[in-house]
């Protein structure tokens, strides 16, 4: 394989960057071209494909979202639109590419794959976390951190004036980045989507933190939990409390996303960039590359969306032993 293709999909993610040089610089050791798509798959919809060097990645390891831009593509869930990409590969003799993205950039892929049989290897780059076939994605350490921050410093002024936060955080259908955030920011309760919480129990909680002389408290809210966003699950407790609380919601949006990568994440991003482009050479396609138990592991496209990863029941014991 002599020419291949790296781009990003999806929602960006810190360290996406750092897993981009890692490619290129990779591609350059073991001399082949590389070219950067930009826009993920409209930029190949579009024939957005630019030459990529050794100097075109320097001074980008810590730099946060995506050199190469990033958008969710509907042309692409079209046929046509993936003909048009595939002929626009094909324009610039491109035999293999190099994914960075979540859950839709490999479902895109491995439709992709199926229709023209170009190889493509994935590197998982959401904060999410969600990904099976790895422990950790690229962007999901620096996006806990960033809301932690946020976390820490609404404490302050939850404490100062004795009130019950509610504070969202994202993940989309997963509670990876909810439950680190309530441990790492000692909350007193968490909802998320993969342990049903009912309200009735997080009022329970902060009824008995309040018996015993807590006057402020903080309950960590994933976007996607069951019981709906933080605002109606305030709604909610403000409703059938009774005792009176002044409570205040926020939701960090999309502060989660952006920022320095922290190192654990550049470090990965470095790891996954290279392990994906390596596999590709060798022959590997249709697979993300991942890091399970310290080692490089190569997964299945269709098992790393289809299979779900389980939010570890001890975390969640934790936060409930922890709080009170
Ligand atoms: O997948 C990353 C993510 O930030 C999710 O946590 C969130 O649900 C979604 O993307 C938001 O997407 P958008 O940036 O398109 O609003």
């Amino acid at each position: 394989m002599k020419k291949i293709a790296v781009y990003t999909s999806g929602g960006d993610a810190p360290g996406m960057n750092s897993c981009i040089r890692a490619i290129v610089r990779g591609a350059a050791y073991h001399g082949v071209e590389v070219y950067g798509i930009v826009r993920g798959y409209n930029g190949m919809i579009n024939g957005d494909i630019i030459p990529l060097n050794s100097q075109s990645v320097s001074n980008i390891i810590q730099r946060g979202g995506t050199i190469l831009k990033s958008a969710r593509s509907k042309e692409f869930l079209t046929t046509e639109g993936r003909k048009k990409a595939y002929d626009q590969l094909q324009a610039k003799g491109i035999e293999g590419l190099v994914a960075i993205g979540g859950n839709g950039t490999f479902t895109g892929a491995e439709i992709f794959y199926n229709e023209f049989k170009i190889p493509c290897v994935g590197a998982p780059g959401t904060i999410d976390n969600d990904l099976y076939g790895t422990d950790y994605t690229i962007g999901y350490d620096t996006a806990v951190n960033t809301a932690l921050d946020a976390i820490d410093k609404i404490r302050d002024t939850a404490d100062s004036h004795d009130r019950v936060f509610f504070i969202e955080v994202m993940g989309r259908d997963s509670g990876y980045i909810a439950i680190q955030c309530a441990i790492a920011g000692g909350a007193e309760a968490v909802m998320i989507p993969e342990n049903l919480t009912p309200v009735s129990e997080v009022m329970e909680t902060l009824q008995k933190g309040f018996s015993k002389a807590k006057s402020s408290s903080i309950v960590i809210v994933a976007e996607g939990d069951e019981e709906g966003n933080a605002q109606k699950v305030a709604q909610k407790i403000k409703d059938q409390m009774k005792i009176e609380l002044d409570i205040r919601v926020t939701t960090l949006g999309h502060i989660q996303r952006g920022g320095v990568p922290t190192a654990a994440d550049r470090i990965l991003a470095s790891r996954l960039g290279l392990g994906a482009l390596e596999g590709l050479l060798r022959g590997e396609k249709n697979v993300m590359a991942g890091v399970v138990n310290n080692q490089l592991v190569y997964t299945p496209f269709h098992d790393t969306i289809t299979k779900k990863k389980p939010v570890s029941e001890d975390l969640i014991r934790m936060v409930e032993i922890l709080s009170t």
